[in-house]
């Protein structure tokens, strides 16, 4: 039987963090083994922002090598850059035509982008759904792992592709829907507290896959806590239940026991607590990042890598576009 397709886009802005790892890599890594994976950093998207052209390479190679160290295998999925696949942009061409302007300009992200930066309200921004639909349709893939604040795109990428096939009258498009490996995905809290662990905010609060064994440290004893559970069995407040969390992730399981039973007994000493997470956290974290590091260091082996991503991207993507091509009448010789 043909396995299914999965198409995923990795941003590539900002460090990976521990909220990436185990909310999008993590799946990706059980998704290659069971399904046709096309992951691809999502560097046309980044464009919208302008960055420095001097950085574009380095970030690009570093979500690379930092998805490859996390345990992706470019040998069992496509890992390529998206600037790579020139099919990607011409179905995006094709799918502007069925993209309304009413319909683009509601997207609530893209409303978000307008408020926070109204002085860059480009093209690009406004059709960031139809480039996504493009990432997707491309490989007519019907299985999307991103987060919920994604939904909204997809369901839009389902509106083109529908629209696509009643107008030429085809069944060239499958609806792509989101896909979530398990529904007990961790959210990873910010060890402030404050809200998910962030790219580009809360830096102090954040642990990034390629932070130092001594940041990580620091990072963790400086964690959120309080004095400690006023009853036995007491519920854990949200910034405690994180840090539990994260050493269920990341530690023994007698590890976690240890310390949760402690709790349930009010014998808790947070102290104690966040040094045996920080040094499990350490022991998580280094090897991501030497390999990544190492990775880095290799440009030919990177470029070999998304070469290669790029060639079997391209052979499914072109078959899709010869036959939108063909459906729309771009067919002369
Ligand atoms: N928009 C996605 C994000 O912000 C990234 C992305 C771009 C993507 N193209 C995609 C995700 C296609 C899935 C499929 O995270």
């Amino acid at each position: 039987m043909q396995k299914e397709i999965v198409v995923s886009g990795i941003r590539s802005t900002g460090f990976l963090h521990l909220g990436n790892y185990f909310g999008a890599i993590h799946n990706y890594l059980k998704m290659q083994e069971d399904y046709n994976c096309y992951f691809f950093v999502a560097d046309f998207h980044s464009l919208t922002t302008h960055p420095d052209p001097k950085d574009l390479k380095q970030s690009v190679f570093r979500v690379a090598a930092e998805n490859i160290a996390s345990g992706l295998d470019p040998e069992k999925v496509a890992l390529y850059a998206q600037t790579d696949v020139p099919e990607i942009p011409e179905l995006y061409l094709l799918m502007n035509m069925l993209a309304y302007k009413g319909e683009l300009e509601k997207v609530p992200t893209f409303k978000d982008k307008v408020r926070l930066s109204p002085d860059n309200v480009n093209a690009g921004l406004l059709t960031y759904p139809v480039l996504m639909a493009a990432d997707i349709l491309i490989h007519r893939a019907v299985k999307v792992p991103v987060g919920k604040d994604q939904e909204q795109h997809l369901e839009m990428a389902r509106n083109f592709a529908n629209r696509f096939n009643t107008r030429y009258n085809i069944d060239l498009f499958p609806e792509p829907h989101v896909f979530r490996f398990d529904n007990n995905t961790v959210k990873i809290m910010s060890l402030d507290g404050n809200g998910k662990m962030s790219k580009s905010e809360n830096q102090n609060a954040t642990i990034y896959l390629n932070d130092e064994d001594e940041v990580i440290r620091k990072k963790i004893m400086k964690a959120k806590t309080d004095s400690g559970p006023a009853e036995p069995n007491a519920e854990m407040p949200d910034y405690i239940q994180n840090l539990f969390d994260l050493m269920k992730l990341v530690a023994p399981a007698d590890t976690y026991e240890h310390f949760k039973s402690s709790y349930d007994s009010c014998n808790i000493r947070y102290g104690d607590f966040k040094k045996q997470l920080a040094e499990d956290m350490v022991n998580f974290v280094a090897p991501i990042r030497t390999r990544a590091q190492d990775l880095q260091k290799d440009e030919a082996q990177l470029q070999r890598i998304l070469k290669l991503g790029a060639e079997k991207a391209r052979a499914s993507a072109a078959k899709t576009l010869s036959e939108a091509r063909k459906a729309i009448g771009i067919n002369y010789y």
